[in-house]
This record gives structure tokens, C-alpha cells and sequence, in this order.
């Protein structure tokens, strides 16, 4: 049935086109002419739309659904100023008005640091209120980035420390290198981690070891990481940028919707009761249940091929494209449109 696919994507995709005009619209820069990596043994295309602290680059032929935002403010480490975090803010809400996104890196340009954290230069010279204003403003920017409809996985390689893993607690997944250190300092600054990290460090580590890094600000390192859960992978050094584009070329062969309706799950989930959780996860697999995706998946597996991944991107594409948004109501078991 055409219309249900629809009803997916407005659940979850806006108009790309519109996403760019904006993008130009707010930040004054045009797109800069591509260029060509190589990744791998493969090459591809980059097309960069941001310049500035935070740059996007969206990579093209095979790995076409495959963003990259990069933090690029060498002087400072990476640190998170007014600046960078427009630059984020803008990056964020590009990335989250494009359909052709599938899977988001977010990794540093600068060697041995992901980022440093607050630009405490900058901090120094703000009043408490403009201090709140900011931190209120970073945490909502992380949030952003944690509702993102399609994976994140953060790259680090070096120091992550305070709104710096904030930032990288807010995406999915984490990758780092051995050389990696952690920490949310801001205990010895006499502040608390304001963006999210009081909240997020539990959830991902248990509240007990996350009190312990807290509480005392202690580095760690990237094995420490990797055995405490913090991190999915801790590579060798220089590696990790390589292990997080195989996972996310992995999520960009599956379908576009499903990988969307799984995140939406299973974060909806978690923050509710077990009954409603499940009720999130029957909204979710409905949502997929008449898409040319669902199909196309099924086919391959009776022609004994894989699923084209041509196909499952035409299908999210064409449900991005249309205009109205038709909600969905079950009527009888059954759903339906209304
Ligand atoms: N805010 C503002 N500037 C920062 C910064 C921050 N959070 N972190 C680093 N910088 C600046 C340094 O002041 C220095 O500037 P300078 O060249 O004008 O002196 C520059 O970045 C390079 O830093 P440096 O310490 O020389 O580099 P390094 O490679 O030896 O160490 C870090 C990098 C990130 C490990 C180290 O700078 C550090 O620990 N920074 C503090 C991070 C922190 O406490 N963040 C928590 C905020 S709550």
C-alpha cells in the first residue's frame, strides 16, 4: 500500500532539499568543491556543505548515507565555544533535515585530541547567567545529537574530556583509540557535568561506576574504556576512524527505515516502564510493516540474494518526498490510515 511509506517518512525524514537551502541560508558559506578520499580500498566522494570549528562532509557512490561531522578548531583543542557550538548546532540540524543521511560519524580533525571540553578561555569571561544560558544551550545541542533519527558513532582518538565526552556519550556508539584518554573533570573546577553527562555516563556505564569517574574526575584510558562499556571498540592507535566507517558502511547496507525505527525503540523504551516499552516497539515494527523496504528484504531472501541497497535508499527517498503527513491509527488490530 503506496501510502504507508509515506506515513513513515514523515514520521521521521524532512525535505533534504529544503535542509540545504537553509544550511547556506544560516551559516553564509557555500558548498566547497568535492573531493576525493580514499577510505580503505575505496574511494570516495566528499562533499563538504560546513566550514568553519564544525565541517560535514557527506560521503558518495558506495558509502552514499554516510555523514561525517568534524570537529576542526586546532588552537583550542576542540574546545566548545560560542562558536564551535553554533557550528554543532548547525551541523546537527542539517544533518537531522537530510533523508539521504543513514549513519552519522562524528570525529576530530585535530591528531590526539576528540575535544577538550568547555572553552574554559572563554568561560572566564562570562557572567553566571551567560554561563547558564550556555551550558543550557549545549545540553539542549546534545540532546539534538542523541535524537538524531539515524545512528551516530563517535570517533575518538586522544582526549575526551568533559562537554568532550558529553558529546560522545550523547551518540550511539563509540569507537576510540588505545591511546585515548577519558574524563569528566569538572568536580575539580567545582562545577558538575551540565550537558548531559550526569545523566547519560549512568545510563551507558551503571550509576556506580559512573559516580567514581565523576566524583573524582579520574582519566581513563581506552582499554579501561572498552572494559567498562564506555566505548563499543578500543582499537589500536590511529585505527578508530577506519573500525567506525566499517560499522557505519555495516548499518548503511541495512534498510534505512528499520535501522531509524530500531534507535527510536530502543531509546523510547528505555526510559519507560517494560509494558510501554513494548508498546514502543509494536508502534516502531508497524511502522515498517507495509514499506518497500520490508519487501525488498523478503524478496532477496527467497531469490537467495542480499536486499539492494539501491532499492531500500529509493524506497526511503521516495517516502521522503511526499509532502503530507498521514497519521496512523489502528482500527481493529488492524492499521490504518486516517
Ligand atoms: N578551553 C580553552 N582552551 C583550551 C582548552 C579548553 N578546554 N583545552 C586546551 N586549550 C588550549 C590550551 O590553553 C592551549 O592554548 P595556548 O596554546 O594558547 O596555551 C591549547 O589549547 C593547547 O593545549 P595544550 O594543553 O598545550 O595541549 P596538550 O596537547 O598538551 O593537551 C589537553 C591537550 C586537551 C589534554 C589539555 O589541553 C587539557 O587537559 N585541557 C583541559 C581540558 C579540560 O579540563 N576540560 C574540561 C572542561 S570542564
Amino acid at each position: 500500500m503506496p501510502g504507508f511509506p509515506a506515513l513513515v517518512g514523515r514520521s521521521i525524514f524532512r525535505s533534504s532539499s529544503h535542509a540545504l537551502r537553509s544550511t547556506h541560508l544560516t551559516t553564509g558559506v557555500a558548498a566547497a568543491p568535492p573531493l576525493l578520499h580514499r577510505f580503505g580500498s575505496r574511494r570516495a566522494l566528499i562533499i563538504q556543505t560546513l566550514s568553519g570549528p564544525v565541517r560535514i562532509e557527506r560521503l558518495s557512490d558506495s558509502d552514499s548515507g554516510i555523514i561525517e561531522l568534524k570537529l576542526d578548531r586546532p588552537e583550542a583543542k576542540n574546545a566548545i565555544g560560542k562558536e564551535m557550538l553554533r557550528g554543532l548546532q548547525n551541523a546537527i540540524e542539517t544533518i537531522g533535515n537530510d533523508s539521504s543521511a543513514n549513519v552519522v560519524v562524528v570525529s576530530s580533525s585535530v591528531p590526539k585530541v576528540f575535544c577538550a571540553g568547555a572553552d574554559l578561555k572563554e568561560r572566564k569571561l562570562m557572567s553566571a547567567s551567560e554561563v547558564q544560558q550556555f551550558v543550557n544551550s549545549l545540553r539542549s545541542t546534545f540532546s539534538s545529537l542523541e535524537e538524531l533519527s539515524v545512528p551516530t558513532v563517535a570517533v575518538i582518538e586522544g582526549a575526551a574530556l568533559g562537554g568532550g565526552l558529553e558529546m560522545a556519550l550523547s551518540c550511539d556508539l563509540r569507537v576510540c583509540g588505545e591511546q585515548s584518554t577519558f574524563s569528566l573533570p569538572e568536580t575539580g573546577l567545582a562545577i558538575i557535568p551540565g550537558a548531559g553527562g550526569t545523566q547519560r555516563l549512568p545510563r551507558i556505564v551503571g550509576r556506580s561506576a559512573a559516580k567514581e569517574l565523576i566524583f573524582t574526575g579520574r582519566r581513563i584510558s581506552g582499554k579501561e574504556a572498552v572494559s567498562m562499556g564506555l566505548v563499543n571498540y578500543c582499537v589500536p592507535a590511529g585505527e578508530a576512524h577506519h573500525k567506525a566507517l566499517e560499522i557505519a558502511r555495516d548499518i548503511n547496507q541495512k534498510g534505512p527505515l528499520a535501522i531509524r525505527m530500531a534507535k527510536q525503540a530502543i531509546n523510547k523504551g528505555l526510559e519507560v516502564d517494560m509494558p510501554s516499552a513494548l508498546d514502543a516497539e509494536e508502534e516502531c515494527y508497524e511502522q515498517l510493516l507495509d514499506t518497500q523496504d520490508r519487501l525488498e528484504g523478503l524478496a532477496a531472501f527467497a531469490e537467495k540474494r542480499k536486499p539492494s541497497c539501491a532499492a531500500l535508499r529509493r524506497a526511503a527517498a521516495a517516502v521522503d518526498d511526499r509532502d503530507t503527513y498521514e497519521p496512523r491509527q489502528k482500527v481493529r488490530g488492524r492499521s490504518t490510515l486516517i
